[in-house]
């Protein structure tokens, strides 16, 4: 009787939105790292895992990668721009998560890396972000991790590329690691897997998951991830700093450019070699750097965890999740360049639907297992 009273109560799915629903979980384990070859030895985790939090791998000490990506704030910062070093000006994107860089196939919000140890290599130089050098990256490696660096990649090599690589190989490693934990949602799909009548959502939340999906957010946020990996210029209103930021249009030619990219000299070949292996790098390979629907393009964020990563956008300027809903809602102003995705639609949702929506977001916060 009381399973019955449940069925009748709770909003219930059609088979449709029951299909999608066993498609957005659970997550599984990271797809294996193409060109690291140390991605998942152990002890390259805890080598990554110190240069993560090591701020003498900044050119004035003063800066590691966790100064930005705080563990305690699931690996952002808080901020609507990422600062800059010392008093210099900061940066014009807001910092993303790394609990799901495993996971990725292309980083930064405009693509311009292809694995996430060449992704590494790009703020340890960044004049405004750790300002180093990779010969100042070599020097530190003999100065303090010659210990820990031997049985994971043998003698420190004498170039400093080659070094600096490394330094992004083991960082990986330790980002692997990481998850963004399994969640109230994940339970509500097992049991919608099992047929057992589920209390893991309330109706609210379970209202918000019929809007999420039938609304068309898993046009893009999609997968266990909520996440396409792919790129839509979705119209948000771009705010003044540093000019236009044109997205996916100038990523796609800086990945290809990218000497530390999946086709380059410092990508190592863990995977099956020789005839008939398959040909590395197809996403690189394929990769169109002209596409028409690239200027203004940002990557789909996962939304795992989102409720605790505002504020929102590639340029930080939605400081709330009712403030993305509204702005789906609405779709204000037209894109200063490009063209909005057209499969965008406004969706005019009442405070009611957006209010279920956020709610529906807060059962992918992960919980402590
Ligand atoms: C000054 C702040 C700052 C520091 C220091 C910093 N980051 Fe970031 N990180 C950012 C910002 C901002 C972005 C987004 C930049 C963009 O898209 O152009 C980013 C993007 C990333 C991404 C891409 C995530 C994704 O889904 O695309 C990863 C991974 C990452 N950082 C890891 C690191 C690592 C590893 C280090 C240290 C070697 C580091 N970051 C140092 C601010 C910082
Ligand atoms: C056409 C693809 C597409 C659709 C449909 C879409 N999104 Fe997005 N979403 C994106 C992209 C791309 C971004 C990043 C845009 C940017 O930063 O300029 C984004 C950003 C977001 C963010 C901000 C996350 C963060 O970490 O900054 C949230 C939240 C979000 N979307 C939720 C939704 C919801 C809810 C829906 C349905 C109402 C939806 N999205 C529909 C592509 C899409």
């Amino acid at each position: 009787m009381v399973a019955l009273w449940a069925t009748a109560c709770t909003p219930q799915l059609t088979p449709r939105e029951q299909a999608l629903a066993l498609t957005l979980s659970p997550v599984p384990g990271p797809p294996p790292s193409a060109t690291n070859a140390v991605a998942d030895n152990p002890a390259a985790a805890a080598l990554g895992k110190a240069l993560f939090f090591d701020p003498a791998l900044s050119a004035d000490g003063a800066r590691s990668c966790a100064s930005c990506h705080d563990p305690a704030k699931h690996f952002t910062d808080g901020q609507q721009f990422a600062a800059g070093v010392g008093a210099g000006p900061g940066g014009s994107r807001n910092v993303p998560s790394v609990e799901s860089a495993a996971w990725q196939t292309w980083y930064f919000w405009d693509g311009r890396a292809d694995s996430a140890w060449s992704q590494a290599t790009g703020p340890i130089r960044n004049p405004i972000e750790m300002n180093n050098t990779a010969a100042g990256v070599r020097d530190h490696v003999l100065a303090a991790y010659v210990a820990p660096w031997t049985p994971v990649f043998g003698p420190v090599a004498d170039d400093p590329d080659v070094v600096l690589a490394q330094v992004g190989k083991a960082i990986e490693s330790f980002e692997r690691t990481l998850s963004p934990g399994p969640a109230r949602f994940d339970q509500y799909v097992a049991d919608l897997r099992t047929g057992t009548v589920s209390t893991a959502l309330t109706e609210e939340e379970l209202r918000g998951l019929r809007l999420f999906i039938d609304s068309g957010c898993v046009n893009c946020h999609n997968g266990p991830l909520f996440t396409d990996h792919s790129f839509h210029n979705i119209g948000v209103p771009q705010v003044a700093r540093g000019g236009l930021d044109a997205g996916r249009a100038i990523g796609a030619v800086q990945v290809q450019r990218d000497p530390f990219n999946c086709l380059g000299a410092f990508a190592d070949r863990p995977g099956p070699a020789g005839e008939g292996a398959p040909e590395p790098c197809p996403e690189l390979r394929f990769l169109d750097n002209s596409f028409p629907d690239w200027p203004l393009a940002f990557k789909t964020p996962s939304l795992r965890n989102v409720t605790h990563t505002a504020p929102y956008m590639h340029d930080g300027s939605m400081a709330t999740l009712d403030a993305v809903l509204m702005f789906y809602s609405e779709l204000p102003g037209t894109p200063l360049a490009g063209h909005r995705e057209l499969t965008l639609q406004p969706l005019r949702l009442s405070a009611a639907d957006r209010a279920d929506v956020v709610s529906f977001l807060g059962t992918l916060d992960g919980i402590s297992p």
